[in-house]
């Protein structure tokens, strides 16, 4: 039987002594469980699978000698700082629990199959540049497209942005056939530059919801575009909205399976990082607490959407919620941040209370009015 071994206690003449331990112990608990023995001198623990409230019980008995009593609770403290096991039934099990995990050779095998086969042979330059101080925390109004032109190669260490829906063509102009197709054009035009722009190690976030009523699912042509780019898809993270307000009419054929309608409470993070999966920071420029972080690691966030979109006067924001909890997740403290669609500045707004460098850009000189307003309300907090 496989069992974990654990050396008690090394003085061989005393436990030869003390029979009455080993016959106790063995007695108490299965094969299945745990056994005692001596071997070379030492006493030795053979684990396998126990209910540390039976060990507990066990050598905490009024019926023991003193003495074996002590031994009993040595092997009681060993038993319980043990940290990795596997639950069974209630019982800790330190044996093949996690053998399905362990896989042998991992390295080699990952390069055998391809690991991200389609950003290895990328051509970004490893040399990042320092941000350009004239744009350091500014809100631009302006295109974009142009706006970027200006910043030099690898210097930005995040992007954060959400898309717009729609670039000045009206959605109900179904006569354009090729709306959708221009639609993509102009976006990837500009995604490239953030593309050219961010640092070799830094990440892009692009929030989007796909317009599921034209079945369009603009989340994996998005995610599609920047593979083809040579950038490594490092994960999706499913925002729940928990936006139940959709009504139970007959979407699609009702009650039938002809073509029933899909309903989506929720949006997409897509993330890419270019060059290398690890962003370099310093340890001191770390802002996430444990909990935050065992909480963010777990890639389906619930947070309500924005609920003052009037009071901004922007009709697609997200919420501040969703860029901290990204921007602790995902950067440092000092990183620099853009966001080429930046609206009314939620991105900007938390870069800067969060102590990160921004620079938001956006077409419209209403929403960027807004975002500025919104910084300096940042600095009365
Ligand atoms: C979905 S909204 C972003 C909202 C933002 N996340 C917020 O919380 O305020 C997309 C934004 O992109 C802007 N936009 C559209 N085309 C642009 C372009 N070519 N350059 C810069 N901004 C553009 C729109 O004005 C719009 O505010």
């Amino acid at each position: 039987m496989n069992y974990k071994e654990l050396i008690i206690q090394g003085k061989a003449e005393k436990i030869n002594t003390r029979q009455e331990l080993l016959t106790r112990f063995n007695a108490f608990f299965s094969e299945k469980e745990a056994r005692l023995e001596i071997r070379d001198g030492n006493l030795i623990l053979l684990l396998k699978e126990i209910d540390i409230r039976k060990l507990k019980g066990f050598a905490e008995a009024r019926s023991h000698t003193d003495e074996n009593r002590k031994v009993f609770t040595g092997i009681l403290q060993k038993v319980e700082s043990i940290k990795s096991y596997g639950l069974n039934n209630g019982k800790r099990n330190y044996v093949d629990y996690n053998k399905e995990r362990k896989v042998t050779g991992r390295k080699g095998k990952e390069k055998n199959r391809g690991i991200y086969y389609y950003a290895q042979d990328h051509s970004f330059s490893k040399q990042n540049n320092d941000f350009p101080g004239e744009y350091e925390n500014r809100i631009i109004c302006g295109d974009s497209l142009k706006v970027l032109k200006k910043l030099p190669d690898n210097c930005v260490d995040m992007v954060f942005t959400s898309p717009p829906y729609n670039f000045g063509l009206e959605y109900s102009d179904n006569a354009d056939a090729h709306y959708w197709e221009k639609y993509f054009e102009q976006l990837f035009a500009i995604f490239d530059e953030t593309v050219r722009v961010l640092k070799y190690g830094g990440r892009i976030i692009v929030n989007v919801q796909p317009l599921f009523s034209d079945y369009i699912p603009s989340h994996h042509i998005i995610s599609n575009h920047f593979i083809n780019k040579k950038l490594i898809w490092k994960g999706e993270i499913l925002w729940e909205k928990n936006n139940y307000n959709c009504k139970y009419t007959a979407w699609g054929s009702w009650k039938s399976p002809s073509s029933p309608y899909l309903k989506y409470t929720w949006e997409f993070l897509e993330i890419f990082s270019k060059g290398d999966l690890k962003h370099d920071g310093k340890k001191g420029d770390i802002d996430i607490s444990a909990d935050e972080f065992k909480k963010s690691v777990v890639a389906k966030w619930s947070i309500a959407p924005e609920r003052d979109m009037k009071k901004y006067g922007h009709p697609a924001m997200f919420p501040e919620k969703l860029v901290e909890q990204a921007l602790k997740l995902f950067s440092f403290r000092n990183d620099m941040i853009l966001d080429p669609f930046n609206g009314v500045g939620t991105t900007t707004a938390v870069a800067g209370r969060l102590g990160r460098r921004y620079l938001g850009i956006d077409i419209s000189k209403e929403y960027c009015d807004s975002a500025v307003r919104r910084l300096k309300n940042n600095k009365r907090k």
